[in-house]
């Protein structure tokens, strides 16, 4: 449990370091500021409705009368006619004499309007949160740690869950038993170090959104504050400001000055340097205070939160003029729980409920012949005048409005987009960065997630802090302007993904928190978005540090494989990116990828590029590496979290990623994987077979390539049409689709054999190849296709005489030349194989399901259960699609290099297509599963 100290406007967590804090020089200077401050307040009184010209000498002259006059303060918004006075006298008795007058205070025929000036007492010792509502502050530290009561729902319509899931009761109490304490909330409770991090509810701290700015309860001044201030608390002298360094005096020497990574070109909210300096004036050490006191350092602080309410109000004020019952929500990291200083703000416009305007305060709009839809000259508007515009020229008319009407707002700019434009500004006074979204109540929801998960374990929070500081600090998170990396946002949601994963688990996964909502549920655009609040969940039994868990995180994504791995949100799990063709909801592929928890097809990595994501895998690998050293009992006493945003890699740690390279030293591009030749691992026979030849290497390339062709023509069913080989070995085409006609049929028929075989004897070296479209072959050359390592063993091998024919007579034109400019470099390779591929079937989606079917009907585990498989799911079970669902171009070379051997696949196409990077994963996976299987 913690003690809330407001003079220093932070909380504590342990005995220790209450004792520390209380005779520390920081709360002895907020202390002292304090009480003059409230010195200040009790010899002052507050003057309002004077005559506009009123001077300070005819004020002094009045107020003397009650005793000496230090010092008038007129209003500084207004000037010229202030619209207040404060009046500081020498004494609190003049002050006292001025209260308790009882006749009216007149001056030049005015009355005055006098009264106590407003001042916000705060208590001067800390206390346990309950102590502040119970108004007893007898600050004990053997008290059991109390329950907090659980808050009902914050303002306004928040979720339905809140108000109907579980009534009104308290708390959700798993266990029946009164003397019930939640886990997260009991005295000396893990994560003791921390420091600010209420695990509860509070609409002062964490304010609502809807019909909210995010700001709104630290007007009303309760306790229990938090972290995040409130308003009208005395301003804290330095705060804010760099902190002085500290001469070396008594203090243990500050480790050597780590080397930072780009620190000075990186945007951070707190230098290491300030940060390395806080760290020795602190006497508490270790991972868990150092995290404590970052996490302090780097968090929003309450004045920005005070700017961005500010904000807010200069937007409703604005806007309201033009759109009656406009809703500001502040969605984002200002709202999340995870706010860094500086921070840009992100505001959603809700136009959804406006009222209804009242046509007799007609008000001319800006700019609005190029808004389609819109006829009106004249505001305000009301649902029906704006429902049919197109969210860009709502946020169009938005831009215009601002740029008319607020001047706060500098550098206005649209970011155009389809899905979500974004009016962008600065504010002049704060400097905030702001973006406004309309439409975007999907990003308010799962800010509300990200905010109920921060509530629900405290050790999420100083977490998260850490690692989007040495994320921002590596480049490879929130800092956009540096390239594609990764946002905030998923950066917070990977945290969140490792914490549903650890074991026990210490955070819920959204579909467990979506099955507490029982039938009330919460849809915004078709998603499902619904989801309990923290005291709804039942506590986790997980306990270990966040030193423990800080590590845990880096080390389990140093060994996450990016590259054919993916994250689903919503249930904790990973995908197989080959196998991303069966999730439910189809999700464009990239680099690096992760499912929105609601948006289920939204990959919220996609922007990632390969090279990004080489450098997140090498980041985590090298972090984990250094909180893999914290374990070291040798290192316990000098043991940082500076050690992972310093440039220094670990000895051991692999800087490449791996995955980009091949074991015999092949760079890969981005779309580019190979087969390896592994000769050990070859039946004997096949080594024979290949010996044969002349050249192993080379007979192995051919045999791969052809065997590689099988599976997509054949295998997958893919519509595969030859450019350019010089294989010699027979590429049958294997069955015959009319797409046009939507046919299902296998053309086995005399008549396009007949054709095909005309075809290929008139062939001429101009004419473009055969395709797998225009003809079929008889099934066993398509075996002999498929051959493997025992090409005579396996069945249906090209022994038959006929079947041989008939497979070289089906062959593909070899030699088809290409224009020149199309020539790549593939013609120097002993083998080539260039083809278009066009994909109308999803023969991979349940294929697992009738694989086990099959074998489960005594189908041994081979190629043609595969393509039994492909089959019945392409003739029987999908509906074709009219048009090709993918379109790859595959060029297969062969890299032979003394006894080592390759064959290359790079595969090209129109990377805009839907399915194009999971569908190359799933063929990559799959061929190299069968060549596995088959040839080694
Ligand atoms: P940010 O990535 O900016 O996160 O996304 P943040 O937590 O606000 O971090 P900083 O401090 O500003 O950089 C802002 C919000 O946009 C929505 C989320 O609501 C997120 O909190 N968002 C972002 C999405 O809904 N989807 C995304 O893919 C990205």
């Amino acid at each position: 449990m913690f003690v809330i100290c407001e003079i220093c406007d932070i909380t504590i967590n342990t005995a220790e370091e209450y004792d520390r804090h209380i005779s520390g020089k920081r709360h002895i200077n907020h202390l002292n500021y304090y009480r003059e401050k409230k010195q200040h307040a009790m010899c002052s009184v507050f003057v309002k409705g004077f005559p506009p010209k009123t001077t300070e000498w005819e004020l002094k002259v009045y107020f003397n009368n009650f005793g000496p006059v230090d010092k008038v303060i007129f209003d500084k918004k207004d000037e010229k006619f202030p619209q207040y006075a404060i009046i500081e006298f020498k004494y609190d008795q003049a002050a006292d004499n001025c209260l308790s007058y009882t006749h009216p205070h007149i001056l030049n025929s005015t009355k005055l309007n006098v009264r106590k000036r407003d001042f916000k007492e705060l208590s001067e010792t800390p206390y346990f949160p309950w102590q502040k509502e119970r108004g007893q502050q007898n600050h004990s530290w053997n008290q059991p740690g109390g329950v907090q009561h659980a808050h009902g729902p914050p303002q306004g319509q928040y979720d339905p869950c809140w108000d109907t899931q579980m009534g009104q009761a308290d708390f959700h109490n798993p266990t029946g038993d009164p003397g019930y304490e939640p886990h997260w909330q009991m005295d000396g409770g893990y994560g003791s170090n921390m420091r600010n991090f209420d695990p509860n509810y509070d609409p002062n701290i964490y304010p609502d959104f809807q019909g909210g700015y995010g700001q709104q309860g630290q007007d009303k001044g309760q306790g229990n504050q938090g972290q995040q201030g409130q308003k009208g608390q005395p301003g804290i002298p330095g705060k804010g400001k760099k902190k002085k360094k500290k001469k070396g005096g008594g203090n243990p020497q500050p480790p050597d000055k780590p080397k930072i990574k780009r620190e000075d070109v990186i945007d951070l909210p707190v230098t290491v340097e300030d940060f390395l300096q806080e760290m020795m004036s602190q006497t508490q050490k270790g991972i868990q205070a150092e995290m404590g006191v970052l996490a302090d350092m780097i968090q929003v602080t309450s004045q920005e939160l005070q700017s961005r309410y500010v904000i807010c109000k200069t937007l409703e004020d604005v806007l309201s003029m033009f759109f009656p019952g406009v809703g500001i929500n502040q969605f984002g990291s200002s709202v999340n729980g995870f706010g860094i200083k500086g921070c840009d703000m992100d505001v959603f416009i809700d136009l959804t409920n406006l009222g209804i305007p009242c046509r007799s305060q007609a008000i001319e709009l800006p700019y609005v012949r190029d808004i389609r839809f819109l006829k009106k000259q004249k505001g305000p508007l009301g649902h029906d005048d704006i429902v049919k515009l197109m969210t860009i020229d709502k946020a169009k008319l938005i831009l215009r409005i601002l740029i008319e009407h607020a001047p706060a707002c500098s550098d206005l700019t649209l970011i155009p987009s389809n899905r979500c434009p974004i009016v962008r500004f600065t504010h002049l006074e704060s400097g905030i960065k702001c973006d406004l979204s309309i439409d975007n109540k999907l990003a308010l929801q799962n800010t509300r997630l990200l905010q109920t998960l921060s509530l629900y374990d405290q050790r999420v929070r100083p977490i998260v802090y850490v690692v989007r500081y040495w994320a921002k600090l590596k480049g490879i998170a929130g800092n956009p302007r540096a390239g594609p990396c990764l946002s905030n946002y998923a950066l917070t949601l990977m945290v969140i993904y490792y914490l549903q994963n650890v074991r026990p688990k210490v955070l819920p996964t959204v579909q467990e928190m979506a099955d507490l909502c029982g039938n009330q549920r919460t849809i915004i655009n078709r998603w499902d978005c619904s989801f309990v609040a923290a005291q709804f969940i039942p506590p986790t039994m997980n306990s270990q540090t966040t030193e423990d868990l800080l590590a845990g995180f880096f080390s389990f994504y140093a060994e996450f494989d990016f590259h054919t791995m993916g994250m689903i949100m919503r249930t904790g799990q990973p995908f197989a990116v080959s196998e991303a063709a069966n999730l439910a909801i189809p999700m464009k592929m990239g680099f690096f990828n992760i499912q929105d928890p609601f948006v289920l097809d939204h990959n919220i990595t996609f922007n990632i590029n390969e090279k990004t994501r080489q450098l997140i895998a090498v980041e985590f690998r090298i972090a984990a590496a250094k909180a893999a050293k914290w374990k070291q009992p040798e290192k316990t006493a000098s043991k940082t979290i500076l050690d992972l945003f310093t440039e220094d890699v670990p000895e051991g740690v692999e800087f490449s990623d791996l995955t980009s390279k091949t074991s015999s030293g092949i760079q890969l591009g981005e779309y580019q994987f190979t087969l390896e030749l592994k000769v050990d691992a070859l039946d004997q026979g096949l080594i024979h077979t290949l010996r044969k030849t002349g050249n192993l290497q080379v007979a192995w390339c051919r045999k791969m390539c052809v065997f590689a062709y099988g599976i997509l023509e054949r295998v997958l069913m893919y519509d595969i049409e030859i450019n350019k080989t010089n294989l010699t070995e027979p590429l049958p085409k294997s069955r015959y689709y009319d797409h046009k006609t939507k046919g299902r049929k296998r053309a086995n028929s005399s008549e396009s054999q007949e054709a095909e075989n005309k075809k290929t004897k008139t062939g001429t070296t101009t004419e473009k190849p055969a395709t797998s479209t225009e003809g079929q072959n008889s099934a066993k050359a398509t075996v002999s296709v498929l051959a493997g390592p025992g090409m005579e063993a396996m069945p249906g091998e090209g022994t038959d005489s006929k079947s041989t024919e008939g497979a070289e007579a089906a062959a593909v034109q070899q030699e088809v030349p290409m224009d020149e400019e199309n020539q790549t470099d593939y013609e120097d390779a002993d083998v080539y194989l260039d083809m278009d591929i066009k994909i109308f079937c999803r023969t991979w989606a349940e294929r697992k399901k009738f694989m086990a079917a099959f074998k489960a009907r005594g189908y041994s585990d081979s190629v043609e259960l595969e393509q039994a498989v492909s089959e019945r799911l392409y003739y029987d079970h999908f509906k074709t699609a009219k048009s090709p669902i993918v379109e790859y171009n595959f060029i297969v070379k062969s890299i032979v290099a003394g006894s080592t051997a390759s064959l290359l696949f790079t595969v090209q196409g129109d990377k805009d297509q839907k399915e194009f990077y999971c569908v190359y994963h799933y063929i990559k996976k799959f061929i190299t599963k069968m060549a596995d299987k088959h040839f080694t």
